[in-house]
């Protein structure tokens, strides 16, 4: 069984006992399994084999050296959004050739960096960032690769905080801009135009926005073309969404479909940047109850040592993940606000769980938490970032240690 599943009446990941990890490392612990990453690479990959098409994993959703290593093993490339994530991507082994510079807020120091190693494509926000990559590549002799990123006005139905496709949010150019920009490069002899980018919100679990944004730049391409402009490529994003309840979503073969359905006739390949839909389901943050406290007419606290420090999420969205014991015990069933140890209400990992009666000390693998979890993390409360496991096949290893207090402190006077 790849993933995360139960033997004996006990969590799995890969075959490795979560018992035995976090009893080893210690808990709160990110457990990360291989084999579901590999899998759902595969699956995206095999999806999109109709049309030449290049997958750069976005390290946004967990740039840790060994996962960005596992990716770029599978033939993955990189999609960066800042200059740190664009040095971890080469530390994993990504050459510049194999990444893309995504991201709203790209600074002067950011730009340079990005121009000298000439990076597959710097995807341009703004006609100002435009001019920015221009002046830099004009000073250094440079002819910088550059995509513009769309604004398509698409509601992602995602989240508000996460749907970025909307005239209201803050990415992207508008389509009229985009026009006038377009003409302007005939002249512009430091930047060359290799691609065009939407990139429309995260966690989209439903195909429309995708197929629209898809039909949107195969339609600017299609103008393009017809005014001699030639593309390298089409940069499509990311943003499959996952099954955080177990319900049905789309899978990545839904999308794909929808996606090459509306690049029929176009003869460019195109770029994904895909982050949640390859690790998500991937990885589990592994925590213990450290305390349960009873309360009148609602459900039972369970109070974990692991919460929005770890992971988010819930604090910041809402957002579900499930909940499982690591050892579900055959107890009956009790009703539990999973709640993590931080001072703040917003805090809660899970509302109105039905879980097996839990005992102080018992085990819970917080789900599909392998995307925006340990890449998320803070300090808050001064409480050191958990430690992340991954399994390979049946064995696991520490592929980052947990934080001390003396590494938080080595950086202070
Ligand atoms: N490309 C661009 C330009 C992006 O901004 C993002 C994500 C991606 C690709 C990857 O999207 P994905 O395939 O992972 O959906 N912290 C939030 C998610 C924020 C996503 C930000 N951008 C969460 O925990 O849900």
């Amino acid at each position: 069984m790849i993933g995360f599943s139960l033997s004996h009446d006990e969590l799995l990941c890969d075959g490795a006992s979560l018992t035995a990890i976090a009893e080893a490392v210690g808990t709160p612990v990110y457990v990360y399994s291989s084999a579901v990453m590999r899998a759902r690479y595969r699956e995206l990959d095999e999806a999109f084999a109709d049309h030449p098409h290049a997958i750069h994993y976005a390290l946004k959703a967990n740039s840790t050296l060994a996962i960005a290593r596992l990716l770029r093993g599978l033939g993955s490339g990189a999609d960066a959004n800042s200059i740190w994530e664009i040095e971890v991507a080469r530390r994993a082994g990504f050459v510049p050739a194999d990444i893309v510079f995504t991201g709203v807020g790209k600074s002067l120091p950011e730009l340079e960096c990005a121009v000298a190693l000439g990076v597959k494509a710097i995807n341009v926000e703004s006609s100002g960032e435009l001019a920015r990559v221009e002046a830099i590549a004009d000073r250094t002799g440079a002819v910088a690769r550059v995509a513009i990123r769309l604004n398509p006005d698409i509601d992602a139905r995602s989240h508000p905080h996460i749907s970025t496709g909307l005239k209201v949010n803050k990415f992207g150019v508008a389509l009229g801009e985009a026009a006038a920009l377009f003409a302007s490069l005939d002249h512009r002899k430091a930047l060359e135009l290799v691609a065009i980018h939407v990139h429309v919100g995260s966690q989209i679990t439903s195909v429309e926005p995708i197929q629209r944004s898809a039909a949107l730049v195969a339609r600017v391409a299609a103008a393009l073309k017809q005014l001699g402009r030639r593309l390298e490529y089409l940069d499509v994003g990311g943003g499959f969404g996952i099954s955080y309840d177990g319900g049905e979503v789309p899978t990545l073969t839904d999308y794909a479909a929808a996606i090459l359905g509306e690049l029929r006739g176009i003869d460019l390949p195109i770029v994904l940047e895909p982050g949640r839909s390859l690790v998500g389901p991937a990885g589990a943050l592994v925590a213990r109850v450290i305390d349960l406290k009873r309360r009148d007419g609602s459900s039972e606290f369970a109070v974990i040592d692991a919460g929005m420090t770890e992971l988010m999420r819930p604090a910041l969205y809402n957002a579900f993940h499930r909940i499982e014991p690591v050892q579900p015990r055959s107890r009956p069933e009790r009703q539990y606000e999973v709640v993590g140890p931080v001072c703040e209400s917003t805090d809660v990992v899970g509302r109105d769980r039905r879980l097996p009666r839990l005992e102080v000390g018992d085990l819970v693998a917080i789900r599909d938490a392998g995307a925006y979890g340990s890449a998320m993390a803070s300090n808050y409360n001064r409480r050191p970032m958990p430690p992340e496991v991954l399994v390979d096949d049946g064995a696991w290893r520490i592929i980052r240690r947990r934080q001390t207090l003396d590494d938080l402190l080595a950086m202070e006077s």
